[in-house]
């Protein structure tokens, strides 16, 4: 087989089998295959686009190029969640206890990767003493005894789309649906997954800016993930505006506990059960969506779920007093208003301009070497659709430097007010096969 013939054969759009897609990922990932021709390849992919079946070896090929996760000791469906990538996403830390409490067995793997704020992990570690060095027995134990546990990336995931992904960012070829999907649910399949849900974001925050490639980019997702024969859903949720009402790591934190404790953000709340209620059908712990939101609510009002969160922290060695008093987790230094100049509704708040402003505090890594201040970070006060009078605070800047002003000129770009208002749609779409 050569790689050329492959090539010419996308170019002209015909569909690859089975055999060529593999030829290509491991010449590629052992180096027999040069970067050239790689880029040639997701060019042709790029217009020539791949049907069903290519996508699905695609991403099974990718699988396979490096170590697969086996969570076979875990009693149950393990079932992951995926989000495409947003401002302020405290979901992860709400729904990984919330499901558990109602027998979902949750094994995450987490980076802590680069944003706007850190990852999950970064915003754990806001209860002192919380770690994620577990062995992988240890970490099958938890799971099996509790339903949830955290754990470091370990192992050599999904090495072909490591470098496939790199070569893609400076050829112009990230923005293929093909290679996008196949790119995100190889990385959750290696990692163990039974069952995956998907929370496909859009709007200025989102990786789609707009409804149509999101539904198209979900869709895609979800034919590959019932392809390779993981039950797959999806749901289609806005990134106009961050999520819920903090941007950091301990501000989320608390903003989580809250929102276990029943009285969060209504948009995080609405969010958590919706992608929750999917969790606890794939994981066939309901027969369905409804009765399946039933579980989690009364999970909520029963303290079933804040109890969860409870052992899951202590079992990795976490202060769980800030459960109990979430008001001692560490502040910033200094509180800044952000306030409003005339009377009117909020029309924008452009979520990765807000994100960008919460980095500049100190939230986020800029690059893998930063040290991320878990103290710092924005809680809004006044979101998408709400009245303002002039004067009134629109958000908190949570802040260890006394001079924000950088901070309020990324603010005064992102934020509008107009005559009239407006609430943006949370939830677009759900896509259950
Ligand atoms: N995120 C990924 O993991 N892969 C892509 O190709 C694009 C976004
Ligand atoms: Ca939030």
């Amino acid at each position: 087989m050569r790689m050329i013939d492959i090539i010419e054969k996308k170019r002209d759009g015909k569909s690859l089998n089975k055999e060529e897609i593999d030829f290509f990922i491991k010449g590629y990932t052992n180096g027999d295959i040069p970067d050239y021709q790689a880029s040639s390849l997701a060019m042709a992919i790029f217009f020539q686009d791949m049907n069903e079946e290519e996508r699905a070896h695609l991403t099974m090929a990718m699988v396979n190029s490096g170590d697969v996760i086996d969570l076979s000791d875990i009693e149950g469906i393990k079932v992951d969640k995926h989000s495409t990538g947003g401002v302020g996403d405290t979901t992860t830390l709400v729904l990984a206890p919330l499901v558990a409490s109602v027998g979902v067995p949750v094994a995450k793997m987490s980076g802590r990767g680069l944003g706007h704020t850190g990852g999950t992990i970064d915003k754990l570690e806001s209860a002192k003493g919380f770690h994620v060095e577990l062995t992988e027995d240890e970490f099958i134990k938890l799971v099996n005894e509790n339903q949830v546990a955290v754990m470091g990336q370990s192992g050599n995931l999904t090495p072909a789309d490591k470098k496939l992904y790199a070569l893609r960012d400076v050829t112009g070829t990230v923005n293929s649906i093909p290679l996008i999907a196949s790119s995100i649910m190889s990385k959750k399949i290696a990692a163990g997954a039974d069952a995956i849900v998907l929370d496909v974001k859009t709007g200025s925050g989102a990786f789609m800016k707009t409804l149509e490639d999101a539904e198209a980019l979900a869709h895609a997702m979800v034919s590959i993930g019932n392809n390779v024969g993981r039950n797959t859903m999806a749901i289609i949720s806005d990134m106009s505006q961050p999520l819920g009402n903090t941007i950091g790591n301990g501000l989320e934190l608390k903003e989580a506990i809250e929102t276990l404790q029943g009285h969060g953000p209504d948009d995080l709340t609405e969010l958590v059960l919706t992608l929750g209620s999917q969790m606890v059908v794939l994981a066939k712990k309901a027969d369905n969506l409804k009765d399946a939101r039933e579980l989690l609510e009364a999970a909520i009002q029963s303290g079933k779920a804040l109890d969860k969160f409870k052992t899951f922290i202590s079992n990795q060695g976490g202060d769980v007093s800030i459960i109990e008093r979430p008001d001692s987790l560490e502040d910033a230094k200094y509180k800044i208003e952000y306030t409003a100049q005339k009377d009117g509704f909020i029309s924008e708040m452009v979520a990765n301009e807000i994100g960008v402003a919460s980095m500049m505090l100190g939230a986020g890594r800029q690059t893998k070497e930063d040290i991320i201040d878990l103290s710092v970070g924005i809680v809004l006060n006044k979101k998408v659709g709400d009245k303002v009078n002039a004067g009134e605070s629109i958000l908190t800047i949570h802040s260890n430097k006394e001079n924000v002003n950088d901070i309020f000129d990324k603010l005064n770009e992102s934020i509008k007010i107009d005559s009239e208002g407006y609430t943006p749609t949370l939830i677009h779409k759900i896509i259950t096969e």
